[in-house]
């Protein structure tokens, strides 16, 4: 169940005190001993409630203090917490708490116990909260502190719980989490596919179980069954075991990218305990140090790209839909794999990935194979080694021990772990040095990465004949989308690929040097998309990257037809750079860059042929036109006969706006969202790409506008905000629909001196995902001391000494007492009242308390109880103070049971 929704945030850190003396530290010892902002009665009634997924990061203001790689945001220790409640049908089974990632370490509490200490930003965790929670009435507090004021990249990495959350509820004896591993190798009749299900259990006795297990084929077919049987100890692991063999499967590849799926359902003698389901594809991988990568046998060279995972608007917090829209527009590209650098990407976007046909290289944050690092890394393998699109791991980038003897052995135990868990896929690491010395980690690698050093590609091959390589990062070329001039002053870089940065090439250069290359299996190109952070060769005001080949909004740059031109094969491409407003040039020379895959293009300027020639494959065809208003076309041509056309004309002022949203239709479920590019026409209705108004937008209906963003890396302009001014002629808005919601949004967009756009999306109908309510916080008290029997009445106000751990003893309601020969007892404990109880209306109430009793709160008395049978005890609190000490004297009955048989809680009276 999806636990998003409900929670609440404090931006900054909480600070406790110091903890002194013997009371506080002896209490600061205890399992339950946290404080401040994690303890279970803490107040946050001051506190902002959001649904995640979030990054506070993207909301904070650009600072030049702030760290230029981190995108001049603000990050630092913020603070979540929510309220759970379980019904007590929950108690027996495990219960598992959930989160896909939280940037960057981050501690969790349960009703004040830390259950998870985790130190990255990329890997999820799966924790069981079992024995610590509480059932029916009482509720339950999760507390998370993130401290992002670590760092583990030199990019944005956002700030927050900033992925999915989840709560999962299973029967005691279960499926584990990641825990149905189903890979399929070729076998030489056919496929095998071998099945492991790890098995947990947290009942109190030994369970033998069985588990059922089909394959169902795209069409919803069964393919394939089989069972196993376990027996699994309490708290311990088991595992069932079988293999399937399939004939002949469809395959999964990067055309008809067909996935199966496999489905677990495990079973006590027939009754059904658990049951899980992953998808995976029927598929091979093989690099050969020759001929590069072969997908099913069938060479395939890699059109690869690097990328970040954050977007406008919604920096690091990315909605699934706008992932998909990501992947789309890459897939436009002629991109065929992702390595989704540097770092471990949500789970979503690689079922997305198995979907859409992309291959992955998965690569792992940190390269060390100490125990807490490498369960991050055995932890991205579990979870993903049924993708059929993932093709190979990546256990590094750039690691300056990787030419060294520790690098090596660092390596080869990771590389282990990894093989341990996966036999399939080979391993790699994104070398950038150290390839030639005489002991490096390459050398404990299936596949050698390079990073830039296309020089050592020949040299490489040379001396090492056997060993398959791949280029795992080159390029790193600026360019700003849509300008056609250099200007280092204003931060503004050309569109005709001829900035590299020193340590790269062009995109052409880059690409040719691999596609020469058999033996290179192929190209990830730095980057696919733009990312904040990382302003290079810029810092201030300059905030995120120059080097993708689409801006951070998702708009293509030139680069993107570039690669366009080199990768896509199965249809014409075309694309005329520059645009065609270049008033008081008449005359002179304008650059034209023609990208196409067609081997000759000729270019038309107001209908009169002005150029014509060979179209290189990797350089692209390009040509110098003297500038005269109107339309310039080119034509691609093959043996004379014309493929496709593209045009460029000259355009008047814009004189209305436009709005185009990627989709029409929203799901309701509160999680689709939909980018809406917004650009303006002129008086003839052709798009302007010199306009740079600033357009204000409106969101009617049950969505909302969760970001907005253009591409400029060197604007300042809020990401969360109702405005945002076009760059080159295009900026995004990314709308969100609301749980539940109905009816149509309505959007709007107005800019001075411009007409209106309008546009409607409608919500539909879908299932939302099954969600855990937010509960409200309750105060129960908790953590009684009780005095011992007393012959004479005791003095409520009596101090306990701060280092008496003893002499009273301790409990937590029900607190019964057998009839006792002297009746009087203390019970005492603490409270802390939240500001929105502190009004004079909170009622103190004891549900049921046996023998007569008065009710003490800092040592005033603020009610009694005269009749000793059992009954309720209730007393109105002034307003005062925050903590509070309340005692409770009772008196027993001669013979008869007394004490605190029932909760204690702080209620509204109003
Ligand atoms: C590489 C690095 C990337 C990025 C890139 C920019 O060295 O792996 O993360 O920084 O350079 O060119």
């Amino acid at each position: 169940m999806s636990l998003d929704q409900g929670w609440l945030f404090h931006l900054g850190d909480v600070p406790t005190s110091p903890v002194k003396g013997h009371g506080s530290s002896y209490y600061n010892g205890k399992a339950d001993g946290a404080w401040g902002a994690a303890t279970a009665d803490f107040d946050d009634s001051g506190w902002r409630r959001l649904d995640l997924p979030h990054d506070w990061a993207v909301e904070a203001p650009f600072d030049p203090n702030e760290n230029a790689s981190q995108g001049y945001r603000h990050r630092g220790i913020s603070w979540y917490r929510r309220y759970l409640q379980l019904p007590e049908s929950d108690r027996g089974r495990h219960i598992e708490l959930q989160f896909d990632a939280i940037a960057t370490y981050s501690t969790v509490w349960i009703n004040g116990i830390v259950v998870n200490r985790n130190w990255s930003g990329y890997n999820g965790r799966n924790l069981d909260i079992t024995p610590y929670l509480r059932y029916g009435e009482d509720v339950n507090t999760i507390a998370v502190r993130v401290d992002a004021d670590a760092m583990e990249g030199w990019w944005y990495e956002g700030a927050g719980i900033y992925r999915h959350t989840w709560l999962v509820k299973r029967d005691a004896v279960h499926i584990a989490t990641d825990g149905l591993h189903a890979d399929p190798v070729k076998s030489r009749k056919g496929w095998t596919l071998p099945i492991e299900v790890a098995l947990e259990s947290s009942a109190t006795t030994a369970h033998r179980v069985s588990v059922d297990v089909s394959v169902i084929d795209p069409a919803g077919a069964e393919v394939a069954h089989g069972s196993a049987s376990a027996t699994v100890q309490p708290l311990a692991t088991a595992a069932a075991r079988l293999r399937l063999e399939l004939k002949a499967p469809r395959l999964w590849s990067l055309r008809d990218p067909s996935l199966y799926r496999v489905r677990a359902v495990l079973r006590e003698g027939g009754r059904p305990l658990d049951r899980t389901e992953v998808q995976t594809g029927f598929r091979t991988i093989r690099f050969d140090p020759d001929k590069g990568l072969f997908v099913n046998g069938e060479a395939t060279k890699i059109q690869g790209v690097c990328i970040h995972q954050d977007h406008a608007g919604v920096g690091v917090a990315v909605p699934e839909s706008i992932w998909e829209f990501r992947l789309r527009r890459l897939k436009e590209m002629g991109v065929n794999a992702i390595r989704f650098a540097h770092n471990a990407p949500a789970a979503e976007v690689l079922a997305m990935t198995d979907r859409l046909g992309l291959l992955v290289l998965d690569e792992n944050r940190h390269f060390n194979p100490s125990p807490d690092y490498l369960q991050q890394l055995t932890w991205l393998v579990r979870r993903d080694r049924n993708h059929p699109s993932v093709m190979m791991w990546s256990i590094f980038n750039e690691e300056p021990l990787q030419g060294t003897e520790v690098g090596y052995e660092m390596a080869r135990r990771m590389v282990s772990a990894v093989k341990a868990l996966d036999t399939t896929r080979p391993v790699t690491a994104a070398m950038h040095a150290g390839l030639f010395t005489p002991v490096n980690a390459a050398q404990a690698l299936d596949v050698v990465g390079l990073n830039y050093q296309s020089w050592a590609y020949d040299r490489y091959h040379k001396e090492h004949p056997t060993r398959p390589m791949t280029s795992t990062e080159d390029t790193s070329a600026y360019m700003s989308r849509g300008e056609f001039r250099n200007d280092p002053a204003a931060h503004v870089m050309d569109s005709y690929d001829d900035q590299p940065s020193s340590w790269g090439t062009t995109h052409r250069e880059g690409w040719r040097a691999i596609a020469q290359r058999p033996f290179i299996a192929g190209s990830f190109l730095w980057s696919g998309i733009d990312y904040r952070g990382e302003p290079t060769p810029y810092e201030w005001p300059s905030a995120s990257s120059f080097f993708g080949a689409i801006d951070l909004a998702g708009f293509p740059k030139a680069a993107f037809y570039i690669h366009q031109a080199h990768w896509v094969k199965d249809r014409p491409v075309v694309k005329i750079l520059p645009h065609w407003n270049w008033p008081g040039r008449e005359g002179q020379p304008v650059k034209v860059m023609v990208a196409s895959n067609a081997p000759r293009v000729r270019l038309l300027l107001n209908g009169r042929v002005v150029a014509e020639g060979d179209v290189d494959p990797v350089d692209m065809a390009s040509f110098d036109v003297p500038y005269a208003a109107g339309v310039l076309e080119a034509v691609a041509l093959r043996g004379g006969v014309e493929l496709a056309r593209d045009k460029v004309e000259t355009n008047g002022p814009p004189t209305q706006l436009v709005l185009t949203p990627d989709r029409l239709a929203l799901a309701n479920d509160g999680l689709d969202a939909v980018p809406v590019t917004v650009s303006a026409v002129d008086a003839q209705g052709r798009p302007v790409p010199v306009a740079n108004t600033l357009v204000r937008f409106d969101v009617e209906g049950q969505g909302d506008l969760i970001g907005v963003g253009n591409g400029d890396p060197n604007s300042h302009e809020a990401d969360k905000a109702s405005e945002r001014s076009l760059y080159n002629g295009l900026a995004q808005l990314i709308v969100q629909s609301r749980r539940g919601g109905t009816g149509a949004l309505t959007l709007r967009a107005s800019a001075a001196g411009l007409q209106d756009a309008r546009a409607e999306l409608t919500l539909r109908a879908e299932p939302a995902l099954p969600s855990v309510p937010a509960a409200q916080p309750v105060t129960y008290l908790q953590n009684w001391r009780i005095s011992p029997p007393q012959a004479t009445r005791a003095d409520p106000n009596v101090v306990v000494a701060g280092n008496d751990m003893n002499s009273w003893g301790w409990g937590e309601p029900p607190m019964r007492q057998d009839p006792e020969a002297q009746p009087y007892r203390l019970y005492r404990s603490e409270v802390n009242l939240r500001a929105d109880g502190n009004d004079g209306h909170t009622m103190l109430t004891f549900r049921k308390v046996a023998g007569s009793a008065e009710v003490w709160v800092d040592g005033v008395k603020l009610g009694d109880k005269s009749d000793p049978q059992p009954g309720p005890l209730s007393v109105r609190l002034p307003p005062g103070a925050t903590h509070r000490q309340i005692t409770l004297l009772v008196q027993s009955r001669p013979g008869e049971p007394s004490g605190i048989l029932d909760r204690i809680l702080l209620e509204q009276s109003r």
